[in-house]
């Protein structure tokens, strides 16, 4: 089946669930120690209804939405997704691609498999790039060098990964982001999922990661980067006197990702950060971490005024989107979702994933008699608990 038959994101996700090998999949779905947070992010949406009004004209709806001084078709983008390469050959440029074309923004992951320089050949300004600091400063400074020469729109630091998580799934399937290690098990896994393995197969292995391969010792092979890799991330020594050096460095708009307390998000602003992304990485750090969407008023009331704030985690329909940018965020970004598109369907299953939400945010708009989405506001909603 073709990914213009999925009808939702649940599809994609099967489709994307069916052509991927066990261990790799795992890694995609998959959260940290118990798994409690993936769910709370999802059901937190749930705690919340819109409310309708009738009578209004709602023939034309307009999604677009201005951030950063720069006008988006949409208010969601692609949140950074690291080893996508590896789940299917070339995602990091598809999903730029995909993004690109759509004109929403893509954030190029510190783990891509792809590089900074590869992406700014399709869409410099709107891709941005998530850093992931090197225990060594001088790579974290050069990478931002090479953004900056790219011309890439922002940098997005991620702080919520001070140290490797606990992921269960992984340890029990000894996940390494280069599968070097060859069992029976995952002899039998490439065996049921052949569309991977031939493409894993015909690529001599798994992809590398790119923007890593420059400060590797030369001509290291694709787990010797990784290892080396291994020796820079995370910087668990990394405090908010980095985060004031990448302040002078990058010129541009400056993004904090994985802020859950209010206090963190004042003190970012007070550094000169333009943004953050409210988040608790899908539900893949720490797994008593609150929900993104109960986490977020605070964080808006603390620094709505200041900066930038935008909301990832548990985003699985149009009606999700709504929600958080009723409860006042500037835009909403999905991991899980556009890792299921692009797996499912390379560049067109990434476009499955924008047309899908997009469809779904001008029904649910249109179903609430609001034709634009600077109109949404807390009024759209009520609680489900007393609707
Ligand atoms: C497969 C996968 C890889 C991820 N890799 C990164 C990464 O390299 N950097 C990062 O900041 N976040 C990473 N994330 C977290 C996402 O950026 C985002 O915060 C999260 O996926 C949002 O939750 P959702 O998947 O429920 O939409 C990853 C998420 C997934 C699912």
């Amino acid at each position: 089946m073709g990914v213009e038959k999925a009808v939702n994101i649940d599809d994609l996700y099967r489709m994307a669930k069916r052509r991927t090998p066990k261990v790799a999949f795992d890694f995609i779905e998959g959260g940290v120690e118990a798994e409690t947070a993936l769910p709370r992010n999802e059901s937190a949406f749930n705690r919340y209804n819109l409310l309708p009004r009738y009578l209004t004209d709602v023939t034309k709806i307009d999604q677009t939405t201005t951030l950063f001084g720069r006008s988006w078709a949409h208010p969601f983008g692609f949140a950074p997704t690291g080893a996508a390469g590896l789940f299917r050959m070339g995602s990091d440029l598809n999903l730029a691609a995909a993004a690109a074309k759509a004109n929403i923004p893509y954030v190029m992951s510190g783990a891509s498999n792809d590089t900074i320089e590869d992406v700014a050949r399709i869409a410099p300004d709107q891709t941005w790039y998530q850093v992931y600091a090197a225990r060594d400063i001088k790579i974290t400074e050069d990478m931002i060098r090479r953004c900056a020469d790219a011309g890439l729109g922002a940098l997005v630091l991620t702080v919520d990964v001070p140290i490797r998580p606990r992921r269960e799934r992984n340890a029990r399937n000894q996940y390494s982001h280069d599968l070097r290690k060859i069992t029976p098990g995952r002899i039998i896994d490439g065996i049921l999922h052949p569309r991977w393995t031939y493409e894993y197969l015909r690529n001599g292995g798994a992809p590398t990661m790119g923007n890593w391969v420059p400060y590797a010792p030369s001509g290291s092979n694709v787990h010797q980067v990784l290892d080396f890799m291994a020796t820079q991330t995370p910087a668990s020594g990394q405090t908010w006197h980095e985060l004031e050096t990448y302040r002078r460095l990058w010129k541009g708009p400056l993004i904090v990702k994985g802020i859950l307390h209010p206090d963190d998000a004042t003190r970012a602003a007070d550094l000169g950060a333009n943004g953050v992304i409210v988040s608790n990485h899908g539900g893949r750090q720490l797994d008593r971490a609150p929900a993104s969407l109960d986490a977020f008023p605070a964080i808006k009331a603390a620094v709505g005024d200041r900066m930038t704030v935008m909301l990832d985690s548990g985003v699985r329909r149009g009606a999700d989107i709504i929600i958080g940018l009723c409860l006042g965020a500037d835009f909403v970004f999905v991991g899980r979702a556009a890792v299921y598109g692009v797996v499912a369907g390379a560049e067109a299953g990434a476009t499955r994933t924008i047309d899908i939400l997009s469809q779904q945010l001008a029904t649910n708009l249109a179903q609430m008699g609001v034709a634009s989405i600077d109109q949404l506001g807390p009024h759209c909603l009520t609680e489900a608990t007393r609707a």
